[in-house]
């Protein structure tokens, strides 16, 4: 079988109404994507509506009351294939009142264009203190958006303006350093999405700028990695017992290698110190593996773990490199959408990999400017929808949870009460069960 291209979900982010759906749209047209006769009909829509200047934008925003405010709700997702990938675009909203629409895109991308607005005062209201320019960056760096583009759009309403370009250019560049993106690694793309001017074709507008068009810089993004140099983790997902083989536990292996004899540990497991064994086989869709990788869903066994010692949220690693199960960890968390506020002693469940687990968040230790960085706040009574904090977190029960800096993929959770999600976040320290 043919090597399928690498796939990558690229997010768009940034600031309400600064042209994130516009560029999509645009760049799905000059690509061939959307055929002639559909953009006629999105066009006669936006007159209908009194939109005009949407219909690229309507590409994206299907909803009737998106298009009837000319602003985005909900993300949407479309398919784009490039020379070099197979991308999920994920148009995000930048109104502030659809924030955790924006969270979870950002939550399910690989990379992301931020689309600022060059337009004159546009570029600094969304970098001001309630800015969504601003907010999406903090919030793309907290949820694992390692790669960013920046275009800068609506070049055409500055006459193209080189300056202008580079002015932008220098206060976002000092926003993106101040929440810790290495900013040498940024492209800068000067884009006029309505017109088209630097997304698929070169801009004739702006002979000073020799950098990549938007399709360019999005071709050189880097393919994301396997995670398989990191340690081996493989939160277990459900636990089968089959006749003549005994205990099977099925996961996705979501950091390392296993492979067939690797000695294993599950944990924490029933007793809440794990348990020991060998694998014996792997399967994948109902075929036998030496080795299992990043991405593989797979069903195994292992020597020495029956059924009754392990169960969902137990999570499988070397034994030389075990999971780590945290009695206390310190957690940097965004409040999504709690119906009041959020003080300490409050017990909702998080859910981490495939455990859900009661914690009660025993401390909160201080609110954090989502725009900056900075503290805000030390020791607050209460936070809110929106904020953004540090807290101190006690599970109820073992629960296996890693640090960010050295295992993202086992750091994130969300808090869930009620069948909402009311917050995200991630462990930034924690406290060893001895
Ligand atoms: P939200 O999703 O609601 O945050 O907005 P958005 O960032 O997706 O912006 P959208 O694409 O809906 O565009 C907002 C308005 O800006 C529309 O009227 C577009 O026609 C206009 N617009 C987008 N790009 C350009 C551009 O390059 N030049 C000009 N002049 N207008 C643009
Ligand atoms: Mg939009």
């Amino acid at each position: 079988m043919a090597r399928q291209k690498p796939h990558l979900n690229l997010v768009f982010i940034g600031h309400v109404d600064h042209g994130k759906s516009t560029t999509v749209g645009r760049i799905l047209y000059d690509s061939g994507n959307i055929p002639e006769q559909e953009m006629r009909k999105l066009q006669d829509k936006a007159k209908e509506l009194g939109k005009s200047g949407f219909e690229f934008a309507f590409v994206m925003d299907n909803l009737k009351e998106e298009r009837e405010r000319g602003v985005t709700i909900d993300l949407s997702h479309k398919k784009f294939e490039t020379d070099k990938f197979y991308i999920t675009i994920i148009d995000a909203p930048g109104h502030r009142d659809f924030i955790k629409n924006m969270i979870t895109g950002a939550s399910q991308a690989d990379a992301g264009v931020l689309v600022v607005s060059g337009n004159k005062g546009e570029a600094e209201g969304g970098l001001d203190s309630k800015g969504q320019t601003s907010e999406h960056i903090f919030l793309s760096k907290t949820l694992g958006v390692t790669q960013l583009i920046v275009a800068v759009n609506k070049m055409d309403m500055t006459q193209y303006d080189q300056a202008r370009f580079n002015e932008v250019k220098v206060k976002i560049t000092e926003r993106l350093k101040s929440v810790g993106y290495k900013v040498d690694q940024i492209q800068f793309v000067p884009t006029a999405s309505y017109l088209g001017d630097n997304l698929v074709k070169r801009s004739t507008h702006m002979p000073w700028y020799t950098g990549p068009t938007l399709l360019e810089a999005i071709n050189s993004l880097k393919e994301p990695e396997k995670p398989t140099q990191l340690p081996l983790r493989l939160p277990i997902q459900d636990v089968y017992e089959i006749k003549g083989i005994g205990a099977v536990p099925v996961g996705r292996v979501e950091t390392g290698v296993m492979k067939i004899n690797d000695k294993v540990i599950i944990t924490p497991a029933r007793e809440g110190k794990g348990v020991t064994g060998e694998v014996k086989s792997i399967e994948m869709h109902h075929e036998q593996l030496q080795q299992a990788e990043p991405g593989d869903n797979v069903g195994f066994s292992v020597r020495g773990i029956s059924k009754v010692d392990i169960t969902r949220g137990d999570v499988l690693g070397h034994l030389d490199n075990p999971p780590t199960v945290a009695t206390e960890f310190t957690a940097q968390i965004v409040v999504l959408n709690h119906p009041s506020v959020l003080t300490a002693g409050y017990t909702p469940v998080f859910h981490v990999h495939t455990a859900q687990v009661a914690c009660t968040i025993a401390e909160i230790v201080k609110k954090i400017n989502p725009a900056t960085g900075e503290t805000m706040q030390e020791k607050p009574d209460f936070i809110k929808n929106g904020d953004v904090a540090v807290v101190k977190v006690r599970p109820i029960q073992p629960m296996v949870i890693e640090l960010q800096k050295n295992i993202p993929q086992l750091a994130r959770f969300a808090i869930r009460d009620s069948g909402s999600t009311v917050a995200a976040g991630m462990c930034i320290d924690l406290v060893k069960k001895a």
